[in-house]
């Protein structure tokens, strides 16, 4: 860490596999009240290889919460009143295309929205205002560099960049789902991505996905996608996204 500068508090979005996070030393647990009600849990703010970060898991304590019932509005907008400018959505994904094979780790840097009922946008007519955001580049340049480099130096290099499609979930896709997906030009599919990052770009925050690959998409692998192959995967891949953001954080 460089002493004497002031680093922008980084926040990380923990999804599947990152429930919790023990490699934190947790300082404080807070409960946020928002406009937009309750988060998916307190967020925790605690100490990652001496730097300081929050941390919310997205689907609750326990993994509670499906893909379309997370409060992504709360989620986000708790992190900004907690000081938040920069966030790492973390993403377990399955990969369509040939260089997003399982255990790989992916720094999305476009995404295609197929989610649908979700609250998607704080501008909801209620807490007042209204803006169109610019989402050319859906993900904060800046952080998703951040991203790469340090996924090089812990030595499992990203795929530098790919196209995220969000869809709704909790089913994982139909094999005619992904080659459509894939027709669209996806690269990595999960169900977690939209709308957190327009959200996060309505809120100001610098926001990037690192995604790692835990199963071959439905249709690109052989058989069916069970949840031994998506666990085993998961579990090789906590340790190297551990590691990446303790890079990741301490670099400033
Ligand atoms: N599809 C959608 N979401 C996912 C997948 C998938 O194959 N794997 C992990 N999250």
């Amino acid at each position: 860490m460089n002493s004497g500068t002031r680093m922008s508090l980084l926040a990380i979005i923990g999804g599947s596999g990152f429930s919790d996070f023990p490699a934190l030393a947790v300082e404080a647990s807070r409960r946020v009240e928002t406009p937009f009600g309750e988060t998916s849990a307190p967020v925790v703010s605690g100490r990652l290889d001496g730097a300081e970060v929050l941390f919310l898991p997205r689907h609750g304590i326990g993994h509670r919460l499906p893909p379309h019932l997370i409060n992504y509005r709360a989620n986000l907008w708790a992190l900004r009143h907690l000081g938040a400018e920069r966030v790492v959505g973390l993403a377990a994904v399955g990969g369509i295309g040939p260089r997003f094979s399982p255990l790989a780790l992916a720094v999305p840097h476009d995404l295609i929205d197929y989610t649908h009922g979700r609250a998607h946008s704080i501008y909801d007519g209620e807490q007042g205002g209204l803006d169109h955001v610019d989402m050319t580049s859906p993900y904060c340049e800046d952080l998703r560099l951040a991203l790469i480099r340090a996924c090089a130096e812990s030595g499992h290099p990203a795929v530098e960049e790919g196209v995220y499609g969000a869809t709704q979930g909790p089913r994982l896709e139909t094999t005619a789902e992904i080659v459509r997906l894939e027709r669209d030009g996806c690269d990595l599919v999960g169900m977690t991505g939209m709308p957190e990052a327009g959200i996060a770009r309505e809120l100001g925050l610098c926001y990037a996905s690192l995604a790692f690959v835990v199963n071959w998409a439905a249709g690109k692998g052989e058989g069916v996608i069970t949840m031994a192959e998506i666990e085993a995967h998961l579990s090789e891949c906590v340790g190297r996204v551990r590691r990446v953001l303790g890079i990741l954080a301490t670099s400033g």
